[in-house]
């Protein structure tokens, strides 16, 4: 019988909750892909962290092992940065391999590239899990909605920074102490510069942007403002008009081109985006023909980013066992009028 192995780089926040829920959905996952879905080996940089849920031999300390290994079908990347983990994917895709990743910085920075490898070798290359955490996101866009011309994507897309302005309006918490808790929740990048600067939120609307509208948009294409100048005053200020104060990331078509934005915004307090509280996301996409949809979830967090890398280590997985591939790879077909970012 042939079993689908799983070579992992990365075993940290996202990485243990793949390999809790294809342990603890292991019969369930195996009936769905129609064999079983096991991981073979696991790359992490420390030695001394204990690993549960692993074997000893599953560990290893050397990408090559992982890559180059030949009964490895599917390499999942839950490093994060942008760097070894491109060079890393790319590699696994030039020698065949499938690949899951969640990571927004490699697929924003160098998705054109990646998704180009996949197609030339006829593999896989899917990152459901770069948007919106938990949220199903990616293939609603490319495939649910394909039908439609899309007009506008919007709402919140980082789970940190709306999890830090839900506890420093309700709760009073200064900024250090909510960003420590959303740290300790595994919410946030390992440098949480990305998150609070606006640049976590930025990559994630590129990437949306780019599969709506067809396009390249690239972090370049955004103009970013995160929340560090947020204090206490502002969200204060927000309550007293009866507004809640959010990180909004925003795509739509102008008469000037396509408009992408992050910023903190003041919310009404009976709109559906002011009650998106905590690690919750919520993404508003329209289309021609079906109107206004929202996506809504929590946004980042282990087991509901698990959720969806393993949703997408099954897809491949049937994909293997079906004996197709490159179902839905690159996605920007012509390069459309961007706005001017300004200043
Ligand atoms: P994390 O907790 O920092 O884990 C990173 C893991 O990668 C660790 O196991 C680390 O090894 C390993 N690693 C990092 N660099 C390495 C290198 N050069 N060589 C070998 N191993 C290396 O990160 P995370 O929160 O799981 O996030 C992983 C990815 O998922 C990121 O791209 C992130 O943006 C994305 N993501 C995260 C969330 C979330 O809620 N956390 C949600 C959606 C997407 P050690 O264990 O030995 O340190
Ligand atoms: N740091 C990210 C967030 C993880 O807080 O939204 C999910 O992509």
């Amino acid at each position: 019988e042939k079993v689908i192995q799983v070579g992992l780089l990365g075993m940290g926040t996202v990485g243990s909750g793949v390999v809790k829920l294809l342990a603890a959905n292991a019969q369930d996952i195996a009936r769905k892909v129609g064999a079983p879905v096991r991981i073979k080996k696991v790359l992490v940089r420390d030695p001394e962290k204990p690993r549960p849920g692993l074997l000893p031999d599953q560990l290893v300390f050397d990408a090559a092992a992982v890559i180059d290994d030949a009964d490895i079908d599917i390499i999942v990347e839950v490093m994060g940065g942008e760097q070894p983990a491109k060079d890393y994917i790319l590699q696994a895709l030039n020698r065949g391999k499938h690949v899951v990743t969640a990571n927004k910085d490699v697929v924003a920075k160098y998705g054109r590239e990646l998704f180009a490898a996949a197609e030339a070798n006829h593999v896989d290359f899917l990152f459901e899990a770069s948007v919106g955490g938990g949220i199903p996101i990616i293939r609603p866009l490319k495939q649910c909605l394909a039908a439609n011309k899309i007009s506008e994507v919007m709402g919140i897309v980082n789970g940190t920074t709306n999890y830090m302005l839900t506890q420093m309006t309700q709760h009073r918490l200064d900024f250090a102490t909510a960003l420590r808790q959303a740290q300790a929740a595994g919410y946030a990048e390992a440098d949480p510069t990305a998150d609070v600067g606006g640049w976590d939120a930025a990559r994630k609307i590129a990437i949306l942007a780019s599969i709506a509208f067809g396009t390249r948009v690239t972090v370049d294409d955004v103009y970013v403002e995160g929340i560090t100048t947020i204090g206490a005053e502002d969200i204060e200020y927000a309550r007293e008009l009866g507004y809640v104060l959010k990180l909004l990331a925003v795509a739509k078509e102008t008469d000037k081109g396509i408009d992408v934005r992050v910023h903190p915004a003041f919310i009404p307090h009976h709109h559906p985006l002011a009650a998106v509280q905590d690690v919750f996301n919520a993404i508003y996409v329209r289309g021609d023909a079906v109107g206004e949809t929202m996506f809504y979830g929590r946004g980042a967090g282990q087991m509901p980013t698990a959720s969806a890398v393993v949703a997408d280590i099954i897809d491949v997985a049937r994909d293997i066992r079906h004996h197709v591939s490159s179902r839905i790879l690159c996605t920007c077909y012509e390069q459309k009028p961007l706005c001017p970012i300004e200043q």
